[in-house]
């Protein structure tokens, strides 16, 4: 059984007592309601780590007014029982991890919806309680970036609070979020964190869908159509290895199949492995990153080209 740990104190000093006795921590951190992806990143930590801690936190900052903090999915009982069984040493959800001004988290919401205040994340309450924050100034642009402002700062700054709390030595993140686990690569050696980030591998259903927390909120119908995703990249892939080596082309073929099967594009980018700056012809290491909406439900998905 996973020890349950709610207060960022004793979070701590279990971690601090564990390293003292020369034990290294892996952390995985999460929003909860976990699937097989969550799972296998549990794997990879294992494999690299004694002690593995999971956290659980629905993190406000890195949603905006206007998103789906309030509808984000969540099971705490299944969730523990898999993290039982997947043999997580500890599980660290925190109530709240913000210091809060107003009692009311959300007290930016109705001037952000008024466009008063753009950029705001549902953290924002005009007062003083948070106000440190941190930005990956070039990665944190484009792509997800575009649609999501505030998105990979308050991702930044969560994991830099977990990070702090946690002292973990191994911190393990999903390639599924591609963009995400980019950035906080580049915080860790910007900011000299003692912490060694490493991305697992992208963990799909076996209709090739890539497992996702938010899958639950498609339709049987929408799901079917969302299997285009998969299904471009792969064309993508096979084209590229064809010898097509024009980026727009290879975009056009993606933005093509998902359009015609109902999807509606936010972005699709053929982009180099690191820095993620875009490029116009395969000649390096990519990964063709997708996002797109099937009704209300917005799916990211990628495909590493190497
Ligand atoms: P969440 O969406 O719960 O994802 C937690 C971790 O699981 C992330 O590193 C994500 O990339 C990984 N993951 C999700 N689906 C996956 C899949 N199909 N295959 C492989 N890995 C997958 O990402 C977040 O939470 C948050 O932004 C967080 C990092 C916890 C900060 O709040």
């Amino acid at each position: 059984e996973p020890e349950v740990l709610r207060d960022k104190a004793l979070m701590r000093s279990w971690s601090r007592s564990r390293r003292c006795n020369g034990q290294t921590i892996a952390l995985v951190p999460t929003m909860g309601f976990l699937h097989e992806g969550h799972l296998s990143l549990i794997r990879t930590a294992k494999s690299l780590a004694d002690l593995i801690i999971v956290s659980i936190y629905v993190n406000p900052g890195q949603f905006s007014p206007s998103e789906d903090l309030s509808t984000y999915p969540s099971d705490f009982s299944g969730d523990l029982r898999k993290l039982s069984a997947a043999g997580v040493n500890v599980v660290f959800c925190p109530g709240e991890l913000y210091h809060l001004a107003s009692v009311n988290e959300f007290g930016g919401h109705q001037e952000a919806i008024n466009g008063e205040r753009e950029g705001d994340s549902c953290l924002e309450d005009g007062g003083s309680g948070h106000e440190t924050w941190i930005r990956v100034e070039r990665l944190e642009k484009g792509m997800c970036g575009t649609s999501r402002p505030v998105f990979f700062r308050g991702v930044a700054t969560v994991v830099a609070k977990l990070f702090n709390i946690v002292e973990p030595d191994v911190a393990v993140f999903g390639k599924k979020d591609y963009q995400q686990w980019r950035v906080i690569c580049r915080m860790v050696r910007d900011l000299d964190f003692a912490v060694k980030v490493i991305g697992s591998d992208i963990i799909r259903d076996v209709d090739g869908l890539a497992m996702s927390s938010r899958n639950v909120h498609l339709s049987p119908t929408q799901r079917e159509k969302a299997l285009s995703i998969n299904r471009s990249l792969s064309k993508a892939k096979l084209a590229a290895e064809k010898g097509q080596k024009n980026c727009q082309d290879l975009k056009d073929l993606i933005k093509q199949t998902i359009s015609e099967a109902g999807g509606k594009i936010d972005y699709v980018e053929i982009v180099e492995q690191q820095g993620l700056s875009p490029v116009e012809e395969i000649s390096c290491p990519i990964v063709i990153c997708v996002a797109a909406w099937f009704g209300n439900v917005r799916l990211i998905d990628n495909l590493e080209i190497d």
